[in-house]
């Protein structure tokens, strides 16, 4: 199993470096790629953890030997956001280093996995995806936004909500990963019943967890461990599944007669990416409003990815 992380030397991907270090299977090979200098350094420094995962840092000009034999690649590189932006006021930096990156994957390893963290994910899923068909080489299996920060956020905000153990908790999240296109669904939490004000309330918590972070963070960036701890979860069940093993996970996954062009639901994971992708059952009236309420915002942000590589 071969990993590369894009932007490994970053917030993000230095927290899912270390997690994947431990974590990976044992005889994986971590490929850490980033243009800051810095990354040979982190390399030498999670290379002294003892595990059986090989850690390589390729810098700014060895993108094609990272990638090269990839089975997973996980994208956190970019810039993050300052207190009072939205994450679709990164999409003017953040979209051609996406597309740089992408096409090095196109070139160098177009069977992989490829979960995408870099935002604005609403817009930076479909960037990859065209980068993908134009070179012919596009499988919609393959490709996924990582939203599981928003699942994560869901679980621990409702456990303490709650007071329930969170290691119990499962709350779907559906739609996209900004604001109100993020949605959980409270409607179906088992083992939990939420007032209609606690709906109310919980539902923007989450849908606002990052700006929580960004703000307390005054200036420093966004959130970088908590992601990097949702990234290695869903890379390691992206793992599973190349492993053969069954598994189920959320993600943002371009969807055929869907809500959207893409769009965060429950899939089935296996040896090709997706196998399958899940309904997300039934929703309580309030969860239906805000689904329609935010496919506006969504397809807005996902046709501005769509025309970086097309317009
Ligand atoms: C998050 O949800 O924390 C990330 O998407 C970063 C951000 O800008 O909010």
């Amino acid at each position: 199993m071969k990993v590369a992380v894009l932007g490994a030397a970053g917030g993000i991907g230095q927290a899912l470096s270390l997690l994947l270090k431990t974590q990976l299977p044992a005889g994986s090979e971590l490929a850490l790629y980033d243009v800051a200098p810095v990354v040979p350094g982190v390399a030498v420094d999670l290379s002294h953890i003892p595990t059986a995962v090989d850690v390589k840092g390729y810098g700014a000009d060895d993108l094609a030997p990272a990638l090269s034999g990839a089975d997973i690649v996980i994208i956190p590189a970019g810039m993050p956001r300052k207190p009072g932006m939205d994450r679709a006021d990164l999409f003017a930096v953040n979209a051609g280093i996406v597309k740089t990156l992408a096409e090095g994957i196109v070139a160098n390893c177009p069977k992989a996995l490829v979960g995408v963290i870099t935002n604005p994910v609403n817009g930076t899923v479909p960037i990859v995806a065209e980068v993908f068909k134009k070179a012919g080489t596009y499988d919609k299996n393959r490709v996924f936004g990582v939203t599981t920060l928003d699942v994560i956020r869901s679980e621990a905000f409702v456990a303490e909500l709650k007071g329930l153990d969170v290691s119990q908790v499962k709350v779907p999240v559906i739609g996209g990963h900004s604001g109100t296109t993020i949605l959980p669904l409270l409607s179906q939490v088992e083992g939990a019943s939420f007032t209609d004000e606690e709906v109310a309330s919980l539902t923007p918590r989450i849908q606002n967890a990052g700006t929580e972070v960004v703000e307390a963070k005054a200036g420093g960036g966004s959130a970088t461990l908590s992601m990097g701890q949702a990234a290695a979860r869903f890379c390691l069940s992206l793992v599973k599944g190349l492993q053969g093993e069954e598994v189920v996970d959320y993600a943002y996954v371009d969807i055929e007669n869907g809500d959207a062009p893409y769009f965060a639901h429950p899939v089935r994971l296996g040896k090709d990416g997706i196998v399958e992708i899940l309904p997300y059952g039934e929703l309580s009236a309030f969860e239906q409003k805000a689904k329609d309420d935010m496919l506006a915002t969504l397809n807005k942000d996902i046709q501005e990815g769509v025309d970086f590589i097309n317009g």
